[in-house]
C-alpha cells in the first residue's frame, strides 16, 4: 500500500469514525437496503460471486454526502440477505485515479479477484481523463493495484469514457465501456482481449445515431452486456433524453435493449429502448450471473444531479443506497424483474387477509401497518380506481379506465406532489417491499418496478386502501428484518 493510499483510508476512518453516530441515530436509516456507513453512496460495482460468496462493491464519497473523488466500498454476503461491510477496496490514491476509483465490474481472472474500473483525472483546468485500471486480489478483501490497461481513447471519443463491464465468452475476453463520441452521442464500446490484460477497440456496438436509434443523449453511462436465454440485452444508463409523456421523466434514464449479439462485426441488434423502471430513484444498475445461473440485478437508489443535495438525510451526514437484488427473466423482449427468492428470510409475522372487499376511502386492514415491511396483493376484482396509501407521503393509484399505475409523493424538498407512472392493461398484484425511507414495487409478477425514496413522518405508520368499488383483494402482510 502506498503512503497516499493509506493516508485516504486513514481519513476515510476518521470521517466514518466522526459522523456515525449522527448518521446512525437518523430515523430514515434504512434497515435491509445497502447503504455506506457515513457520506454518499452511488452506483453498484463489481457485483459478483466469486468462491461462493457474494461481493458488491459501491462507489463512495466518505468524506461528505456529496460527489468527489470516489473510493470503492464492498460488502460481501454469503446469502444476499445478510451483508457485512469489508475494508475499502480501492482509495484514489495513485496519479491515474486521483480525482475517483470510478465505477466497474469483477471477474475471476487467473483464479483472482480482479476488479475493472475507470480511473477518473483532472488537471489544474479542469480537463478530464480516464483510465480503465486494474486491481487483483487472492482473499477477495485486499486489492493490489496494477494501473491502467487501456490509456488512450479511442479515435472520435471524449474523454467521457468510463465504466468497463467486463465478462468473458468463448475464451475470450469482452469488455463493454460506457462513451461519448466528439459529436457528443453517447456509445456503448466494445473491447477484446486474450488475457484480459491487453485490449483492443472494436468499435461501438450500439449507441445514439446508430440504427435503429436517432437521437438518443450525449453520454451512455454502465452499459452491461450479457446474455438471457437466447437473447442478449444491453443495460445501459443514458443521459440526455427528452421527457416524453410518461417516459423518461427523471433527470437521467436507466433501461434496457432486448437484441442478439454480433461480436465479429461487432454490432448489437437491438429493438426499442424501455426503463427499466418507473420510479424516481433508479440509476446506473449493474448484473451478474451468479453460481446458480440466476441473472441478478441491483441498481442505484438515486439518479445524478435530481435534487440530490435536497436529500432530508444530508443534515445526518449520509445520502443513498442500493436497490434489493432483483432476477432477471425475459418474456419475449420484455425483461421480468422479481426480487431474490432469498429476502423471504427476512420476513416475520405474518398477517393475512384473505379476500376483503375494499369500498370507498382510507380503509386499514388489521395488522396491516408499519414502516419496514413486504406487503403482497393479489386482485380478485378489480374497480374502476384502487389507491393504496403508504404512511401519508405516497400513494399507488391503478386507474382502470385510464389503464394507469401512477406512484405519487411528497417532494422531499418542497412537499409538493409529484408522480410517476406507466401504462398498465390489468392489474393483478402488487408486491411492496417498504423500508423506513423507500419504497420498492413490483407490479404484476416483476412486469413493472417501481423504485423511490420517500420520508413519511417516522411515526406515520399507517397503510390504507381506497377503492372507487367494490374491489376485493388479498393482502399478506410480514415484518422485515435482519436474520441473525
Ligand atoms: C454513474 C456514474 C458513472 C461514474 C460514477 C462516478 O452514476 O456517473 O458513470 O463512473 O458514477 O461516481
Amino acid at each position: 500500500m502506498t503512503e497516499k493510499e493509506q493516508e485516504l483510508i486513514q481519513q476515510a476512518e476518521e470521517a466514518v469514525g466522526k459522523n456515525k453516530n449522527k448518521v446512525e441515530a437518523d430515523p430514515y436509516r434504512l434497515r435491509f437496503h445497502l447503504m455506506s456507513p457515513v457520506g454518499l453512496i452511488n452506483d453498484p460495482n463489481g457485483w459478483i460471486q466469486w468462491n461462493g460468496t457474494y461481493h458488491m462493491f459501491y462507489q463512495w464519497n466518505p468524506m461528505k454526502p456529496g460527489h468527489g473523488a470516489k473510493f470503492w466500498g464492498h460488502y460481501t454476503s454469503e446469502d444476499l440477505v445478510n451483508w457485512t461491510h469489508q475494508p475499502i477496496a480501492l482509495a484514489p490514491s495513485e496519479w491515474f485515479e486521483k480525482n475517483g476509483c470510478y465505477s466497474g465490474s469483477a471477474v475471476d481472472l487467473d483464479g483472482r479477484l480482479t476488479l475493472y474500473y475507470t480511473g477518473n483525472v483532472k488537471d489544474d483546468e479542469g480537463n478530464r481523463s480516464s483510465y480503465q485500471c486494474i486491481a487483483q486480489s487472492d482473499d477477495g478483501i485486499t486489492f493490489d493495484k496494477q494501473g491502467p490497461v487501456i490509456d488512450e481513447l479511442p479515435d472520435g471519443y471524449t474523454a467521457h469514457f468510463r465504466d468497463p463491464k467486463v465478462w468473458k465468452q468463448n475464451g475470450m475476453w469482452y469488455m463493454v465501456i460506457g462513451a461519448q463520441t466528439e459529436d457528443l452521442k453517447g456509445h456503448a464500446l466494445l473491447y477484446r482481449s486474450e488475457d484480459g490484460r491487453d485490449w483492443t477497440c472494436m468499435g461501438p456496438v450500439a449507441g445514439a445515431e446508430m440504427a435503429p436509434l436517432q437521437d438518443f443523449g450525449y453520454m451512455w453511462e454502465c452499459p452491461d452486456l450479457f446474455s438471457l436465454g437466447d437473447k442478449g440485452v444491453l443495460v445501459v444508463s443514458p443521459q440526455g433524453l427528452e421527457a416524453e409523456g410518461m417516459h423518461y421523466r427523471n433527470v437521467y434514464q436507466a433501461g434496457y435493449f432486448a437484441g442478439e449479439l454480433d461480436l465479429e462485426t461487432p454490432k448489437f441488434h437491438h429493438g426499442a429502448f424501455d426503463e427499466l423502471d418507473r420510479g424516481f430513484e433508479f440509476y446506473a444498475p449493474q448484473t451478474t450471473e451468479d453460481e446458480n445461473g440466476r441473472r441478478i440485478l441491483v441498481g442505484w437508489m438515486g439518479v445524478p444531479d435530481q435534487q440530490e443535495d435536497q436529500h432530508p438525510t444530508i443534515e445526518n451526514g449520509w445520502i443513498h443506497c442500493l436497490t434489493i437484488p432483483r432476477v432477471l427473466t425475459l418474456r419475449g423482449d420484455r425483461l421480468i424483474q422479481t426480487p431474490a427468492e432469498e429476502l423471504r428470510a427476512l420476513r416475520s409475522g405474518e398477517v393475512s387477509h384473505e379476500t376483503v372487499t375494499i369500498d370507498g376511502g382510507g380503509q386499514a386492514l388489521e395488522g396491516v401497518a408499519g414502516d419496514v415491511m413486504e406487503l403482497e396483493i393479489d386482485v380478485s376484482r378489480m374497480a374502476p380506481y384502487f389507491e393504496i396509501d403508504l404512511r401519508g407521503e405516497a400513494r399507488i393509484i391503478f386507474d382502470r379506465e385510464a389503464k394507469t399505475l401512477t406512484f405519487e409523493r411528497r417532494n422531499f424538498a418542497d412537499r409538493l406532489t409529484e408522480k410517476r407512472q406507466c401504462h398498465l392493461e390489468e392489474l393483478r398484484s402488487l408486491r411492496l417491499f417498504l423500508d423506513t425511507s423507500s419504497v420498492e414495487l413490483f407490479v404484476n409478477g416483476g412486469e413493472e418496478v417501481f423504485t423511490s425514496r420517500y420520508f413519511p413522518a417516522p411515526d406515520n405508520r399507517e397503510i390504507r386502501f381506497g377503492a372507487t368499488g367494490p374491489a376485493e383483494v388479498s393482502v399478506r402482510k410480514w415484518a422485515l428484518g435482519q436474520t441473525d
